[in-house]
């Protein structure tokens, strides 16, 4: 499939998702978002992919929704379509992925890159949810993600001050996993990507559902649903080769059986 707004490359079994609308620093229109969902989906349908990355350019990994597209909209026209619906269908993908961030994460490129699994920085990243400053707010999730990940107050703060927050304290807050030099964020962020395209992918399916369910349930609920999820993976061929590897001090080859 030919897509107009984003990259697709498969990189042996990783897929990367490259943003690309340089000259909007990448702003999410309605065919950004249509083209991420076919993406993505094409990603989960495909055997041969395990895990993928999704980056923008080194100036942006996105500014946000697109602002010229949204500025002559009405209340009918946002509710009555309810604008956004779809992104359910990213958050959907049930393999890993991971968002590659470089340069300015805005608005709904904060939020986009908060629906990813995990969130690899590079050191020149900024994060912002700077809607307040339209006489809007986050609307793709931003409010509840972000609360989440760095708490009450800091997410309080950016959502009411618009302020960017660098890559250090986004990392020391819990926003993302790690932070890289720039120039080495591409490379960084395939190695991770590499590292969990090869474990057995049932497990690595397994072990996204279990986290994820943490922001659905209670402690109780959350850690019967892991209890179950790891019993069901004794039914797999899988298992019983990644034990007897381990025995048999060899690497595990998976079936993904
Ligand atoms: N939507 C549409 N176009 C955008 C955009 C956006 N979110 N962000 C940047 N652009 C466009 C600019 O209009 C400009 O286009 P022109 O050359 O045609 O004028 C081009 O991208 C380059 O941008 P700048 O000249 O502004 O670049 P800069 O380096 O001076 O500034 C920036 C960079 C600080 C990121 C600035 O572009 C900016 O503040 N962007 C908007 C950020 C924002 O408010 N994001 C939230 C959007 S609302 C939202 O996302 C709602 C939600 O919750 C989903």
């Amino acid at each position: 499939m030919s897509y107009e707004t984003i990259l697709v490359e498969t990189i042996g079994a990783v897929t990367r998702i490259t943003l690309n609308r340089p000259q909007a620093l990448n702003a999410l229109n309605s065919a950004v978002l249509r083209e991420l969902i076919a993406a993505f989906r094409a990603f989960d349908a495909d055997a041969t992919q395990r895990c993928a990355i999704l980056t923008g350019s080194e100036k942006a990994f996105a500014a946000g929704a697109d602002i010229k597209e949204m500025q002559g909209q009405s209340f009918a026209d946002m509710y009555g379509g309810n604008f956004f619906y779809g992104y359910e269908a990213v958050t959907a993908t049930r393999k890993p992925w991971i968002a590659a961030v470089s340069g300015f994460a805005l608005g709904g490129g904060c939020e986009l890159a908060m629906m990813a699994d995990f969130i690899i920085a590079g050191d020149n990243a900024k994060f912002g949810q700077p809607e307040i400053k339209l006489a809007v707010t986050p609307g793709m999730g931003g409010s509840q993600r972000l609360t989440r990940a760095i708490g009450k107050a800091k997410a309080m703060e950016m959502c009411l001050t618009g302020r960017m927050m660098g890559a250090v304290e986004a990392e020391a807050a819990g926003l993302v996993a790690r932070v890289v030099p720039a120039a080495e964020l591409q490379a960084e962020a395939l190695k991770s990507a590499e590292a969990v395209a090869a474990m057995a992918p049932l497990a690595a399916m397994a072990a996204k559902e279990m986290v994820n369910a943490a922001f659905e349930t209670t402690l109780a609920q959350g850690i019967n649903f892991e209890r179950r999820l790891f019993h069901g993976l004794f039914g797999s061929a899988d298992q019983k080769e990644g034990m007897a590897a381990f025995v048999e001090k060899r690497p595990g080859v998976w079936s993904g059986q």
